[in-house]
């Protein structure tokens, strides 16, 4: 069970809400390791293929809870950092497509854990931005590193240095979301996105956010190999089998995850 999140599953996805909206969903400690727990709930069930995030009320999420960050020690803060860290990782690495749904304040960690998802859609209402020098303060949860290799070193810099929040405009425009809709359809078209996914053979999404996590960092050939390996691997499934029979056959492949 969970205190400050809402987990509901409905037609394979499941639909993860930040729930402290008096506190635009800031996220204290508990909040954070409920949302490892969720996670993880939703990689284990075979009920749920895709993980769709946003946040109660008026904001996505406004940040790690800066009530609790206040009187932390330096090796607290470092434990958090990195708590935080694998935490977020989770998302990233998590073989069913996560999809951020930023409803709103996407701040700080709120920016953060937006990132760590497979794909950000934004309400034209969102505002994001890592404020945290403001604070006097680094971001902890990843945002030095996630942030230039989504828009680029400048871009990345301009955000953090200023701590500037942006409009889901801006955002588009430098690739920190992948698509901004009118708030009332935010769902609707996050549902659909991840359906769309979700239709498709699921070793196979797990192979691709694999492979692009995998890839990214290391020298292009290194990448082409793990993607290699992995189109060997998928063509000993049945859906693939089941995916090229179904194209000759013109009709709806049925996938089962084998
Ligand atoms: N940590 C703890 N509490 C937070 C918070 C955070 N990151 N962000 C918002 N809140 C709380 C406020 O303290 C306030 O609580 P209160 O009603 O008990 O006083 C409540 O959420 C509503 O926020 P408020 O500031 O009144 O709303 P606003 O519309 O005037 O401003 C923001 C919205 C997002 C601009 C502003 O709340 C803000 O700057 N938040 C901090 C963002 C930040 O620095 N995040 C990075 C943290 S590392």
């Amino acid at each position: 069970m969970y205190q400050f999140l809402t987990f509901e599953v409905a037609e394979r996805i499941a639909v993860i809400t930040v729930n402290r909206p008096d506190k635009l969903n800031a996220l204290n400690d508990a909040t954070i390791a409920e949302l490892g727990r969720a996670i993880d709930e939703a990689n284990a069930r075979e009920d749920v293929a895709g993980v769709l995030l946003t946040g109660a009320g008026r904001s996505f999420i406004a940040g790690a809870d800066i009530s609790e960050l206040e009187s932390q020690s330096p090796l607290e803060a470092q434990r958090r950092a990195r708590v935080g860290q694998a935490i977020f990782r989770r998302f990233e690495t998590s073989p069913k497509p996560t999809v951020a749904a930023i409803n709103g304040f996407a701040l700080g960690g709120g920016c953060e854990l937006a990132m760590a998802c497979h794909v950000r859609l934004a309400s034209e209402k969102a505002k994001l931005g890592q404020p945290e020098v403001k604070l006097g303060i680094v971001p902890g949860y990843g945002g030095t590193q996630r942030l230039p290799r989504l828009v680029g070193r400048g871009a990345a810099l301009k955000l953090l240095l200023t701590g500037d929040m942006i409009d889901a405009a801006e955002a588009f425009r430098l690739g920190l979301v992948d698509q901004v809709v009118a708030p009332e359809t935010l769902m609707d078209t996050a549902r659909a996105l991840l359906g769309a996914m979700v239709a498709n053979a699921p070793l196979a999404l797990a192979g691709c956010i694999e492979a692009v996590n995998r890839g990214q960092d290391v020298p292009l050939e290194e990448g082409c190999t793990i993607e290699s390996d992995f189109f060997g691997l998928l063509s000993a499934t049945a859906d693939m089998k089941e995916g090229m029979r179904a194209f000759l056959e013109k009709r709806a492949p049925t996938f089962t995850g084998r």
